[in-house]
Protein backbone atom coordinates (compact mmCIF):
# COMPACT_ATOMS: atom_id res chain seq x y z
CA UNK A 1 0.00 0.00 0.00
CA UNK A 2 1.41 3.02 -0.71
CA UNK A 3 1.59 5.32 2.10
CA UNK A 4 -1.23 8.40 2.32
CA UNK A 5 0.00 12.18 3.25
CA UNK A 6 -2.05 14.75 4.59
CA UNK A 7 -0.13 18.38 4.26
CA UNK A 8 -1.35 21.54 6.41
CA UNK A 9 -0.64 24.71 5.07
CA UNK A 10 -1.31 28.54 6.16
CA UNK A 11 -0.21 30.00 2.78
CA UNK A 12 1.85 30.12 -0.56
CA UNK A 13 2.42 26.49 -0.60
CA UNK A 14 6.31 25.87 -2.48
CA UNK A 15 6.80 23.12 -0.12
CA UNK A 16 3.85 21.53 -0.81
CA UNK A 17 4.38 22.28 -4.15
CA UNK A 18 7.79 20.26 -3.97
CA UNK A 19 6.03 17.31 -2.66
CA UNK A 20 3.53 17.37 -5.07
CA UNK A 21 6.18 16.90 -7.68
CA UNK A 22 8.40 14.73 -6.03
CA UNK A 23 5.31 12.09 -6.21
CA UNK A 24 4.72 13.29 -9.54
CA UNK A 25 8.38 12.34 -10.83
CA UNK A 26 8.90 9.02 -8.73
CA UNK A 27 11.53 10.27 -6.12
CA UNK A 28 8.35 10.08 -3.39
CA UNK A 29 6.42 6.79 -3.09
CA UNK A 30 3.30 8.60 -2.00
CA UNK A 31 -0.20 9.52 -2.35
CA UNK A 32 -1.02 12.79 -1.13
CA UNK A 33 -4.49 12.64 0.20
CA UNK A 34 -5.59 15.52 1.71
CA UNK A 35 -4.40 19.56 1.98
CA UNK A 36 -5.42 20.96 4.86
CA UNK A 37 -5.24 24.76 5.06
CA UNK A 38 -6.37 27.06 8.43
CA UNK A 39 -6.61 30.04 5.60
CA UNK A 40 -9.45 30.02 2.90
CA UNK A 41 -6.66 32.43 0.81
CA UNK A 42 -3.54 29.98 0.96
CA UNK A 43 -2.20 30.35 -2.20
CA UNK A 44 -0.94 26.55 -1.86
CA UNK A 45 -5.03 24.95 -2.04
CA UNK A 46 -4.69 26.38 -6.02
CA UNK A 47 -1.92 24.67 -6.30
CA UNK A 48 -3.56 21.28 -4.51
CA UNK A 49 -6.28 21.93 -6.82
CA UNK A 50 -4.21 22.19 -10.14
CA UNK A 51 -2.67 18.61 -8.96
CA UNK A 52 -6.25 16.97 -8.36
CA UNK A 53 -5.55 16.89 -4.36
CA UNK A 54 -8.56 17.19 -2.20
CA UNK A 55 -8.19 19.96 -0.15
CA UNK A 56 -10.03 21.35 2.84
CA UNK A 57 -9.88 24.77 4.48
CA UNK A 58 -10.74 24.53 8.45
CA UNK A 59 -10.37 28.26 9.74
CA UNK A 60 -8.87 28.42 13.45
CA UNK A 61 -10.96 31.28 14.05
CA UNK A 62 -14.09 28.79 13.59
CA UNK A 63 -13.17 27.49 17.26
CA UNK A 64 -12.59 28.76 20.78
CA UNK A 65 -10.29 26.23 22.28
CA UNK A 66 -7.29 25.15 20.64
CA UNK A 67 -7.74 21.64 21.26
CA UNK A 68 -11.43 22.00 19.27
CA UNK A 69 -9.19 23.00 16.23
CA UNK A 70 -7.15 20.31 16.61
CA UNK A 71 -9.57 17.63 17.08
CA UNK A 72 -11.59 18.55 13.55
CA UNK A 73 -8.10 18.34 11.85
CA UNK A 74 -7.46 14.79 13.16
CA UNK A 75 -10.82 14.22 12.21
CA UNK A 76 -10.60 15.18 8.79
CA UNK A 77 -7.15 13.69 8.16
CA UNK A 78 -8.31 10.34 9.64
CA UNK A 79 -11.27 10.09 7.25
CA UNK A 80 -8.60 10.26 4.80
CA UNK A 81 -6.98 7.52 6.17
CA UNK A 82 -3.28 9.78 6.77
CA UNK A 83 -0.46 7.97 7.64
CA UNK A 84 1.95 10.57 7.86
CA UNK A 85 1.40 14.31 8.16
CA UNK A 86 3.19 16.71 6.78
CA UNK A 87 3.32 20.53 8.12
CA UNK A 88 4.45 22.94 5.02
CA UNK A 89 4.79 26.35 6.62
CA UNK A 90 1.38 25.59 8.31
CA UNK A 91 1.67 28.73 11.17
CA UNK A 92 -0.24 27.36 14.04
CA UNK A 93 1.17 25.47 17.10
CA UNK A 94 -0.79 22.36 17.41
CA UNK A 95 -2.14 20.95 21.10
CA UNK A 96 -1.62 17.36 22.56
CA UNK A 97 -4.82 16.48 20.77
CA UNK A 98 -3.27 16.76 17.52
CA UNK A 99 0.53 14.82 18.69
CA UNK A 100 -0.91 12.41 20.64
CA UNK A 101 -3.18 11.44 17.65
CA UNK A 102 -0.09 11.14 15.27
CA UNK A 103 2.75 10.04 17.54
CA UNK A 104 6.28 9.95 15.55
CA UNK A 105 4.16 10.91 12.51
CA UNK A 106 4.20 14.77 12.48
CA UNK A 107 6.99 16.46 10.09
CA UNK A 108 7.29 19.89 10.56
CA UNK A 109 10.16 22.02 7.99
CA UNK A 110 11.93 24.74 9.70
CA UNK A 111 14.03 27.34 7.97
CA UNK A 112 17.17 27.66 10.46
CA UNK A 113 19.07 25.33 11.54
CA UNK A 114 17.45 24.63 14.86
CA UNK A 115 17.89 24.82 17.55
CA UNK A 116 19.14 28.13 16.28
CA UNK A 117 16.04 30.78 15.61
CA UNK A 118 12.77 28.86 16.30
CA UNK A 119 9.71 30.84 15.83
CA UNK A 120 7.93 32.51 12.58
CA UNK A 121 10.83 34.88 11.55
CA UNK A 122 13.64 32.31 11.63
CA UNK A 123 15.87 33.80 8.51
CA UNK A 124 15.00 37.37 9.75
CA UNK A 125 16.14 36.76 12.75
CA UNK A 126 19.52 34.71 11.98
CA UNK A 127 20.23 37.66 9.35
CA UNK A 128 19.76 40.25 12.14
CA UNK A 129 21.64 38.02 14.59
CA UNK A 130 24.37 38.08 12.09
CA UNK A 131 24.74 34.50 11.92
CA UNK A 132 27.27 33.58 8.80
CA UNK A 133 25.61 29.54 8.35
CA UNK A 134 21.72 29.28 8.24
CA UNK A 135 19.82 26.93 6.44
CA UNK A 136 16.87 24.12 6.85
CA UNK A 137 15.56 21.94 9.17
CA UNK A 138 13.24 18.90 8.84
CA UNK A 139 12.12 17.56 12.16
CA UNK A 140 9.89 15.14 13.92
CA UNK A 141 7.10 17.33 15.75
CA UNK A 142 6.39 16.67 19.81
CA UNK A 143 4.61 19.45 21.83
CA UNK A 144 7.20 21.44 22.79
CA UNK A 145 7.92 24.32 19.49
CA UNK A 146 10.14 23.52 16.96
CA UNK A 147 12.35 20.93 19.06
CA UNK A 148 11.33 17.43 18.00
CA UNK A 149 13.66 14.87 17.03
CA UNK A 150 15.67 16.16 13.67
CA UNK A 151 15.32 14.06 10.64
CA UNK A 152 17.22 16.20 8.00
CA UNK A 153 19.13 19.33 8.20
CA UNK A 154 20.86 21.49 5.30
CA UNK A 155 23.33 24.30 5.81
CA UNK A 156 22.81 27.86 3.85
CA UNK A 157 25.52 30.29 4.12
CA UNK A 158 24.55 33.97 4.56
CA UNK A 159 26.45 36.29 2.46
CA UNK A 160 28.29 39.68 2.83
CA UNK A 161 25.27 41.30 1.03
CA UNK A 162 22.25 39.22 2.10
CA UNK A 163 19.13 40.93 2.88
CA UNK A 164 16.76 38.93 5.18
CA UNK A 165 14.71 38.66 1.86
CA UNK A 166 17.66 37.39 -0.55
CA UNK A 167 18.44 34.21 2.30
CA UNK A 168 15.15 33.51 2.97
CA UNK A 169 15.22 32.74 -1.05
CA UNK A 170 18.21 30.50 -1.28
CA UNK A 171 16.84 28.76 2.68
CA UNK A 172 13.65 27.85 0.52
CA UNK A 173 15.02 26.57 -3.06
CA UNK A 174 16.77 23.97 0.12
CA UNK A 175 13.85 23.41 1.71
CA UNK A 176 12.43 21.96 -1.62
CA UNK A 177 15.05 19.77 -1.83
CA UNK A 178 15.33 18.28 1.96
CA UNK A 179 11.59 18.13 2.39
CA UNK A 180 10.92 15.23 0.03
CA UNK A 181 14.06 13.58 0.77
CA UNK A 182 13.06 13.39 4.47
CA UNK A 183 9.68 12.22 4.04
CA UNK A 184 10.97 9.56 1.96
CA UNK A 185 13.91 8.69 4.68
CA UNK A 186 11.33 8.62 7.31
CA UNK A 187 8.60 6.61 5.17
CA UNK A 188 11.20 4.09 4.45
CA UNK A 189 10.78 2.95 8.07
CA UNK A 190 13.87 0.71 9.67
CA UNK A 191 14.90 4.28 11.89
CA UNK A 192 15.02 4.50 15.77
CA UNK A 193 14.75 7.31 17.94
CA UNK A 194 17.33 7.78 20.80
CA UNK A 195 17.13 10.12 23.42
CA UNK A 196 15.91 12.91 21.04
CA UNK A 197 18.43 11.62 18.05
CA UNK A 198 17.00 10.33 14.76
CA UNK A 199 18.92 7.19 13.37
CA UNK A 200 18.08 6.18 10.51
CA UNK A 201 18.52 2.43 9.59
C1 LIG B 1 8.73 28.05 4.61
O1 LIG B 1 9.89 28.83 4.54
C2 LIG B 1 8.71 27.21 5.88
O2 LIG B 1 9.97 26.71 6.22
C3 LIG B 1 8.23 28.23 6.89
O3 LIG B 1 7.20 28.89 6.21
C4 LIG B 1 7.49 28.93 4.81
C5 LIG B 1 6.29 28.42 4.04
O4 LIG B 1 6.48 28.57 2.68
N1 LIG B 1 7.78 27.61 8.09
C6 LIG B 1 8.00 28.13 9.32
O5 LIG B 1 8.55 29.20 9.50
C7 LIG B 1 7.49 27.29 10.47
N2 LIG B 1 7.93 27.83 11.72
P1 LIG B 1 5.59 27.78 1.62
O6 LIG B 1 4.14 28.06 2.00
O7 LIG B 1 5.93 28.41 0.30
O8 LIG B 1 5.95 26.33 1.70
Amino acid sequence: MTPRLGLLISGRGSNLQAIIEAVGDGRLEATIALVISNQAEAGGLERARNAGIETLVISHLAYERREDFDRALVEALRAHRVDLVCLAGFMRRLTAVFIDAFPRAILNIHPSLLPAFPGAHAQRDAWRHGAKVSGVTVHLVDVNLDAGPIVLQASVPVLPDDTPETLAARILEEEHRAYPEAIRLVLAGGWRIEGRRFVPR
